[in-house]
């Protein structure tokens, strides 16, 4: 049993301790552990080229085809069988570190549903097709996120989508707020370490694995975070893309939502599948708007009335 931490914070700071001690009570109960610490990698944010969506097009392992440190991240990644994450919270929310990793884990190349496709392309072509682990059922993640203050609403639903993608289930999603000093508090310590305890014992009995977090507020993902419309009647879940209706009942806020709507979330083969669908026609949307001269005439246009700024020298 293979468990890795991934610290998005600064040098022996709190998110590296916090992932060590889960990563201790792992090791303790005979897990072999890995710990990276994102800082130390040369990671390079995604540009959008979309090459990863060309190669599942044709049935080829998407890999991403920016040179730096992210392949040896993404094996280490694919080879464990639970990742324990510790990031910093950042305004509100996941730091730039880890949604770098997000964008290129996290985006097509990983997803379920894409990489659905791509095998079933690939059974066709004859090409490669995708890394099998990726379809793994019995992977897990844990989610800790360590801030200054009480400005943390955010960092979860940033980091529970990197589980949702591929669709690995998460075990744990702790946030600790006002915890600058958690290395001396020792029953934030202390939950900590269960994270590493609940990992392996859900890795020793996957198939009756489940969330350990925070019950949240939706009854499908346990989320707590909701996009709201003004004058809409809706709420989406901003997690599993749930859409439904929020109610005060008993003066508790309850998510409720028509039982259709299950086969839309985002953490299902199904939702994933509709998301393909929807792609693919935007995707082709865009081929044929760029076959059109009105596409070059205001491509064009755009381009020579201003151009990019740099510093001075490049
Ligand atoms: C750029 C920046 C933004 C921050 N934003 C928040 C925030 O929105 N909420 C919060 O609770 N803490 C915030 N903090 C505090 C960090 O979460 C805290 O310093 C971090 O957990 C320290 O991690 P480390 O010791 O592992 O490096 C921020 C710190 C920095 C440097």
């Amino acid at each position: 049993m293979k468990i890795i931490g991934i610290s998005g914070g600064g040098k022996n700071g709190n998110n590296d301790a916090m992932c060590r001690e889960a990563l201790k009570a792992a090791k303790e109960m005979g897990a072999e552990v890995e710990f990276i610490r994102l800082l130390d990698l040369d990671l390079k944010p995604c540009n959008g080229c979309v090459a990863c969506v060309g190669k599942i097009m044709q049935g080829k392992n998407p890999q991403c085809i920016i040179k730096d440190d992210f392949p040896w991240l993404d094996e280490k990644i694919l080879e464990a069988d639970g990742v324990i994450f510790a990031m910093p919270i950042f305004e509100k929310g996941a730091p730039a570190v880890f949604k770098i990793i997000q964008d290129r884990f996290a985006g097509p190349s990983h997803d379920r549903g894409m990489l659905t496709v791509c095998r079933m392309i690939s059974q066709k072509t004859g090409n490669e097709g995708p890394d099998a682990r990726l379809f793994r059922d019995d992977k897990f993640l844990s989610f800790m996120s360590i801030g200054g203050s009480d400005w943390a609403t955010r960092v979860s639903a940033d980091m529970r989508l990197f589980a949702l993608v591929p669709m690995w289930k998460t075990i744990d999603d702790k946030v600790f707020m006002w915890s600058k000093g958690i290395v001396t508090e020792d029953e934030k310590v202390q939950e900590c370490h269960q994270v590493g305890v609940n990992m392996v014992k859900a890795l020793k009995d996957p198939a009756n694995a489940k969330f350990m977090g925070d019950p949240g507020v939706c009854p499908h993902c346990n989320s707590r975070n909701f996009y709201l419309e003004n004058e809409a009647a809706k709420a989406v879940c901003e997690v599993c893309g749930i859409v439904g209706e929020i109610k005060v009942v008993d003066g508790k806020i309850k998510f409720e939502f028509p039982e259709e709507q299950l086969k839309h979330a985002h953490d299902t083969l199904s939702g994933k599948l509709i998301h393909v669908d929807d792609i693919k026609k935007n995707e082709g949307a865009l081929a044929e708007a760029k076959k059109s001269a009105k596409y070059a005439d205001r491509m064009a246009g755009y381009k020579t009335f201003l151009q990019a700024s740099l510093p001075a020298g490049r």
